[in-house]
């Protein structure tokens, strides 16, 4: 079935991913879409494709509107694989005039693909298409989150195709923005920000400043994954502006893995301290019980990281070692950080915790709380103590 015309001769025609749980590491709870737009003008031109796994789906909803031969431009924002799975085949079976992408783009294809012989036409920031009655203006969004990928916007429309930003991994049948629950599609953007654009945030933060820049009358932003926005495109915009400057919510995580239990009692102490500040939100996140790619979406708006694991082999617990590499590689910035752990001889982790935490330059605000096998009272008391500062130095930071 095609899916629906979102403005006057521009249909999305990409595929809804319902059983996905698993993007390379990122849990997908909710599933995903692969977007892909059409837009029927006097150059009938495709923006994107989809995962190959999918390529049916594209293929009927073109179909649906057109044979899919009769379309001279494709349009590459983006070569990642879930975006340009199926190229190949639409390549062979359209024979398109133009292949458009930017000068990374091209490089990427080839690095993919290996076909010197498709019909490049390689677009800079601000390079205009026509296609008759539209134009189609470009911005290249150089690592964000790939080097290839770009921004192709509809002038007459008002509608950004904005690639990966913007994005969330959703399945639904609904399009918009206005037709979905607003809290979830805000959730899975932050969790979406979180996974795949906080390592650049220096650059989100400078593109916001481009498109404010550029005065665009902007009416829908449609990016790869997820729903479209049309009404509350300013919330998202607002949101990246506040995650990719680092603000930061007065809210405390502790997070962390016991082995037998010693550890999860100092957990419980250190939120017992921070227990004592109304304004403060806490939340426990025992690891074994929660997927990593989900901690850090609540990391990203997080004030203060307080870490604890029990010390297995000279180093942290399996699921801590996972959760603290995978947030070491998306460039964490703007935190306090505490850790503590319990331990039998040697009593590593703490300091692992600490050492990973200065490296990322993040602010380590105690000298972790170290003990051995089981907390007596004076260990918890040290814990509750513990918790007071953080809380403490949270609600003392939201007052500056
Ligand atoms: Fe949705 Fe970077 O691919």
């Amino acid at each position: 079935m095609a899916r629906k015309e979102i403005a006057k001769g521009i249909y999305a025609v990409g595929a809804i991913d319902w059983d996905i749980r698993d993007m390379h590491g990122y849990s997908t709870n909710r599933g995903t879409t692969y977007n892909a737009f059409l837009i029927i003008d006097e150059k009938i031109t495709l923006i994107d494709t989809v995962k190959h796994t999918c390529r049916e789906q594209l293929f009927a909803n073109i179909r649906e509107i057109i044979e899919p031969e009769k379309i001279d431009y494709i349009v590459a924002n983006h070569i990642e694989m879930d975006h340009s799975g199926c190229l190949c085949e639409m390549m062979e079976l359209v024979k398109p005039e133009k292949l458009i992408c930017s000068t990374m783009g091209k490089k990427v294809l080839l690095d993919h693909f290996h076909r010197e012989d498709w019909p490049y036409e390689v677009v800079k920031s601000n390079a205009e298409i026509s296609l008759g009655k539209r134009t189609l203006q470009f911005l290249e969004t150089r690592m964000l989150h790939w080097p290839d990928s770009m921004f192709t916007y509809v002038k007459e429309d008002g509608l950004l195709f904005a690639s990966d930003a913007f994005g969330q991994h959703l399945a639904k049948s609904e399009l918009f923005d206005d037709e979905v629950d607003f809290s979830e599609v805000m959730y899975e953007s932050r969790k979406y920000y979180a996974n795949i654009l906080y390592p650049f945030s220096p650059l989100v933060k400078k593109l916001i400043g481009t498109i404010e820049g550029m005065n665009l009358d902007l009416k829908m932003v449609a990016p790869d994954h997820g729903v479209i926005w049309r009404s509350h495109i300013a919330d998202i915009i607002n949101a990246y502006k506040d995650w990719s400057s680092g603000k930061a919510e007065n809210k405390v995580l502790i997070i962390y893995e016991t082995m037998w239990e010693s550890t999860r009692k100092m957990a419980y102490a250190i939120n017992h301290g921070l227990a004592e500040y109304d304004n403060l939100s806490v939340s426990m996140i025992n690891l074994k019980n929660c997927h990593y790619s989900d901690v850090v979406a609540e990391v990203l708006n997080a004030r203060a990281l307080v870490i604890g694991s029990s010390t297995l082999n000279n180093g942290m617990l399996p699921s801590m070692n996972t959760f603290i590499y995978y947030m070491k590689g998306l460039k964490p910035f703007n935190k306090y950080t505490a850790a503590f752990g319990s331990f039998g001889w040697s009593g590593e982790a703490v300091g692992l915790i600490n050492s990973i935490c200065t490296d990322l330059k993040l602010e380590v605000i105690e000298d972790g709380l170290k003990n051995k096998f089981i907390p007596d009272e004076d260990v918890l008391a040290q814990c509750v103590e513990m918790g007071r500062r953080i809380g403490e130095k949270v609600v003392a930071g939201d007052q500056q």
